[in-house]
């Protein structure tokens, strides 16, 4: 088939080189000139393990191509929407400008039967507006939404084998024209087994924020179990091995630590929130806010904690965060935990040197009055204190003798709750968790 990608971010560019893949003709439109040359030249704009090899695979074979001009949609009988919907400046609503824009700019090229398939994180209602809008242009085109669920670092394989493909078409019937469409877009995964459930738009819309929300929920929950543990002198890695155990609760997204962060569960919980507000549903998502504030409040803990480390003061100290990105296989800095305690330890009068091994760039155009070193020895000398806030396997790996060689101080936070205490301990070091004795 004959597909356009509109939007070649972390989404859309995974997106379209998947569809690629799957043996369509693809076209990636976005309005970043440099992204467009960087992703012509076969070369992925960011750091996704899998997307480059599989960028200049699908490149060689003629049918992928990424412009910046909106008239090569012309032709597409499918067309994706995967532009990003950010937090509102200074709100919790989700900023809608660049969806209305990319499906204000794709009507005039849209031809009779033409699918728009939006795949952005919308507020609910937003799809029903976006396919009234399509069809003031185009009666006889139609507007569905298919949430993407894909995890950055892991973009490419939760794209070419999603564990569920969600289609939500106006009336929510398995009879509807567009169910055939998608079923022939995504012929591959589903005849792998991949299941697909129909629902109206508004369905659809609320599986994706329903989703995030209940994974925010469940990493605020054990991190709640981390404060107490805290308090109680208990463990809450053991603790989330032995409630994980249940298979009704299980054992994944119970990792305690600094907490989450990214260009997803952040913005999404609140942007929900904010449409339940306007739907006078606010109630129901009152608890949203608390998981929010708990995994606020993980920062402020970790501060703290160095300040003690420290030994009262974080004045002058020498610390090294290993970590910038808001998790492992990832150069996003978007809302990242570990680059916000950074800032705010350098606030407080620490020195502190940021290493990161896919993610400097990024966050030095975030946070530019912050120290990098991409080199983890060099980052290492002297500091006093490590930080370990990203859990990247290199970190992970980290051998407590020989790190111990190259610092001024043996003193290390673990944020993430993935480096062995009596390892650590027994090579002299003090070795604070979260939510650890
Ligand atoms: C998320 C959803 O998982 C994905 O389905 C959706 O499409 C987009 O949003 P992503 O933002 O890529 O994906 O990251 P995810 O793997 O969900 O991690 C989010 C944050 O939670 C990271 O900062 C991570 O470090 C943190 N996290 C995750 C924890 O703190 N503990 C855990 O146990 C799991």
């Amino acid at each position: 088939m004959r597909i356009s990608v509109i939007g070649c971010g972390y989404l859309g560019a995974v997106h379209a080189a998947c569809m690629a893949k799957l043996g369509h003709d693809v076209v990636g439109v976005d309005v970043d000139a440099n992204k467009i040359s960087e992703l012509s030249a076969g070369r992925a704009p960011f750091f996704e393990p899998g997307l480059e090899e599989l960028l200049q695979e699908v490149q060689s074979t003629g049918r992928l191509s990424f412009v910046t001009d909106m008239s090569a949609t012309e032709g597409s009988q499918v067309h994706f929407v995967c532009v990003g919907t950010p937090q509102k400046k200074g709100e919790n609503a989700a900023d809608l400008r660049y969806v209305d824009s990319a499906i204000t700019a794709l009507t005039p090229y849209l031809s009779p039967g033409d699918l728009v398939v939006g795949k952005s994180t919308v507020p609910v209602g937003t799809a029903a507006r976006l396919a009234e809008l399509v069809k003031s242009q185009q009666p006889s085109a139609d507007l569905v939404w298919n949430p993407e669920f894909l995890r950055e670092g892991h973009a490419v394989s939760d794209t070419l084998q999603p564990d569920r493909l969600v289609y939500g078409v106006h009336d929510g019937s398995e009879q509807h024209d567009a169910v055939k469409i998608l079923d022939a877009v995504y012929a591959q995964p589903l005849e792998a087994g991949t299941p697909r459930l129909v629902t109206d738009l508004p369905t659809a819309e609320l599986v994706k924020t329903a989703a995030n929300s209940f994974l925010a929920t469940k990493i605020s929950f054990i991190n709640a179990m981390a404060e107490l543990c805290d308090a109680a002198g208990a463990d809450v890695s053991l603790l989330a091995d032995a409630i994980g155990m249940d298979d009704r609760i299980g054992r994944k997204f119970l990792n305690a630590g600094i907490g989450f962060g990214g260009g997803c569960l952040p913005k999404d919980i609140r942007a929900f929130m904010a449409r339940a507000g306007e739907l006078g549903a606010d109630q129901a998502l009152t608890f949203l806010r608390e998981v929010d504030a708990i995994n606020m409040r993980r920062r402020t803990r970790v501060v703290e904690l160095t300040r003690e480390v420290c030994g009262g003061s974080l004045l002058g100290q020498r610390i090294t965060v290993l970590g910038a990105a808001f998790k492992p296989e990832s150069d996003d800095v978007r809302d990242s935990p570990a680059l916000s305690i950074a800032a705010q330890l350098q606030l407080q009068g620490a020195v502190v040197t940021v290493t990161d091994p896919e993610a400097l760039g990024n966050a030095a155009r975030r946070f530019p009055e912050l120290h990098y070193e991409a080199s983890t020895d060099e980052a290492l000398r002297r500091a006093d204190a490590l930080l370990l806030l990203t859990e990247w396997r290199e970190y992970r790996d980290l051998d407590p003798y020989e790190t111990a060689a190259k610092v001024s101080g043996l003193k290390i936070l673990d944020g993430r709750n993935v480096l062995d205490p009596t390892k650590w301990r027994a090579a002299g070091w003090t070795y604070r968790g979260l939510g650890r004795p």
